[in-house]
């Protein structure tokens, strides 16, 4: 069988943070494979690698159920660095002691490190780091020595060279962390002896040769979002099998941006000729979305539609039967069930994997060729493959579409006036220690930065709100603001697409494109009398959407946003969401 990765020399153990998968990145940066396995991974099953590294996680590490780890780990041969909770985790496998803390340490820190250690050659005595922690070690087990402090943090580093095992409290894998990748650097290659083994450019013959070994006889249906990954997949598939033996479909439920139907038919018609379609289900999808107001309501919606238009899409093609499989663009992180994503689920209901597909899934008749990869790995292959840089370097937009960005009301209420602000009378959902909010808005006069820091602390303060906004520009006074009933129409999607399409082409044209992670345009009922919609800009940058923070953009950039934003007929108000995710989530629904 065609390997299409070497086989492993480096595995990350997901102790359950946000961050294992960016640790298997940056490692991956270095040219050398690494995978993510859980925790608690037996040690046999890692027998042969050269280098482990623990991640970190949220949990503390004497609590009941937290993650634990084999600790034959330790005595196998591989070199081990545990990061954060990892280090924790290892001192108290090993005999040391680790603190509960109170109160945690986070954000930027400066470490004093010692000097002649392998694991910080070529760094300065005194670094810049990142922290994010509430425990801290607080002795060292036998055989370590500390050789990294903070002011704040008396451990912040350990290691035993002769047993090639470290421990650091602070987050080389973030940005924040400068040297950081040259810590994992010197682990990597200086401590544990790992040669260069990856670079997912130059394997499009590989994967190719893979995808015809999978699909023996038999033939490919996509169903293509436009998204990078399907996009890349399928496009490898057709490449691999030709236009004939691969079959696309994208489905226009109608709840999409401008011209992005448009787009996708331009990028893959000329690839595949007839066997591409775009299916009309527009009038489905806006049909069942009458007199709908929530939003869970909607993703349920939204989630059924699909699977009916893919079944009728696979029932009239004959795709269900004979000798069709079905080809999907799972990436890497899709097919590890961490900590951190499954609990996303709970706060909004995702849809990715839909009923109607189950068939063919249950019988495994099912392609998958992006799964070895990262989102950066996969647009690397899309480069390769020429597919538009627009298409490849787009944020990630939420499978139910506008829908969730376009917000409905059953009433017409006046908004409220408070002692912090303006209350809205919209509600958007929220996101407070693990549990989902459905609350209002409070909106004040003007955008600041200042008004950011002290948001999260408003939302604590008061009860009804999840959210703060700040008002750009309007027609009319705020205090006479008031939402009327409307649902989703063709009328009011025009209005958020057009909304939509000035903020991105400002975004591209000024480069703050690329100062965000995502910006979702949201459309509210709120307005006065011939102008009943308000927009709001919600600009953010994250690392994987787990949190996000909020960008502020300059003034100039937001008056001039702003300006043409109010010039949309129908259009009342520009606000700002100045909350960063906790407690707001990232889009409004
Ligand atoms: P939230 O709003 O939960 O969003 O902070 C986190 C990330 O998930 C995206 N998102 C979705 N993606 N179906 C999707 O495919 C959904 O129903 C959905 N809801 C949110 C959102 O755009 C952000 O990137």
């Amino acid at each position: 069988m065609t390997e299409d990765r070497p086989l492993p020399q480096v595995t990350v153990l997901d102790a359950g943070g946000q961050y294992c998968h960016l640790i298997a990145r940056r490692v991956r940066e270095l040219g050398v494979y690494a995978e993510v396995k859980p925790s608690d991974t037996p040690a046999a099953e890692l027998a042969g690698r050269k280098a482990i590294i623990i991640s970190g996680g949220p949990s503390s590490v004497y609590e009941a159920g937290s993650p634990s780890m084999d600790a034959a780990v330790f005595g196998s041969g591989a070199a081990v660095l545990g990061i954060c909770y990892g280090l924790q985790l290892m001192t108290r496998l090993m005999g040391g002691h680790v603190q509960k803390g109170e109160k945690g340490e986070y954000g930027h820190s400066r470490v004093n490190l010692t000097a002649g250690h392998a694991l910080f050659e070529g760094l300065e005595e005194r670094e810049q780091v990142w922290m994010s922690h509430r425990d801290r070690v607080e002795s060292v087990p036998e055989g370590f020595s500390v050789i990294g402090r903070t002011d704040t943090c008396p451990i912040a580093a350990m290691g035993d060279a002769s047993r090639r095992l470290y421990g650091v409290q602070f987050h080389p894998e973030v940005v924040h962390t400068p040297k950081g990748q040259r810590i994992l650097e010197n682990f990597i290659f200086g401590v544990a002896g790992c040669v260069r083994d990856w670079d997912p450019r130059g394997r499009l013959g590989l994967l190719e040769a893979k995808i015809r070994e999978v699909a023996g006889g038999r033939n490919i249906f996509f169903f293509v979002s436009g998204g990078v990954d399907s996009s890349v997949a399928y496009t490898l598939c057709l490449r691999a099998l030709g236009p004939d033996r691969v079959h696309g479909a994208y489905v226009d439920t109608g709840l999409m941006r401008e011209g992005e139907t448009d787009f996708v038919r331009g990028v893959f018609t000329p690839m595949s000729g007839d066997t591409f379609r775009v299916v009309d289900a527009s009038s489905d999808f806006v049909g069942a979305l009458q007199g709908v107001v929530d939003p869970e309501r909607k993703r349920h919606i939204i989630g059924e539609m699909f699977v009916a238009v893919q079944d009728r899409v696979l029932a009239t093609g004959a795709y269900t039967d004979g000798d069709w499989i079905l080809g999907q663009g799972t990436i890497y992180p899709d097919t590890i069930e961490s900590g951190g994503t499954s609990k996303a689920d709970l706060i909004k209901t995702h849809h990715n994997r839909v009923a109607g597909i189950q068939k063919l899934i249950d019988e495994n008749r099912i392609i998958e060729p992006l799964t070895s990869f990262y989102k950066d790995e996969v647009r690397a292959i899309g480069r390769e493959l020429g597919l538009p840089a627009e298409m490849l370097d787009r944020h990630p937009f939420p499978g139910p579409g506008l829908a969730i960005r376009l917000l409905c009301s059953d009433e017409a209420k006046a908004v409220v006036k408070r002692e912090e602000g303006v209350l809205l009378p919209v509600r958007s959902v929220g996101v407070q220690g693990d549990s989902r909010t459905y609350r209002s808005a409070l909106a004040l006069e003007s955008v600041s930065r200042a008004a950011v820091g002290e948001a999260a602390e408003t939302v604590n303060r008061v009860a009804d709100v999840n959210r703060v906004v700040g008002l750009a520009g309007s027609h009319a006074p705020l205090a006479s603001l008031a939402t009327t009933p409307c649902w989703i129409d063709s009328q009011r999607l025009e209005r958020l697409r057009r909304a939509d399409a000035i903020v991105r082409r400002i975004c591209l044209e000024s480069g703050f494109e690329k100062k965000v992670w995502q910006f979702p345009v949201v459309v509210a009922p709120l307005g006065v009398p011939g102008r009943p919609d308000s927009v709001v800009l919600r600009p953010i940058d994250s690392m994987d959407g787990m949190t996000a923070q909020v960008v502020v953009m300059d003034e100039p950039l937001l008056r001039e946003m702003t300006a043409e934003l109010l010039a949309v007929p129908g259009i009342c108000a520009v606000f700002y969401d100045l909350t960063h995710k906790p407690p707001g989530t990232i889009e409004w629904e």
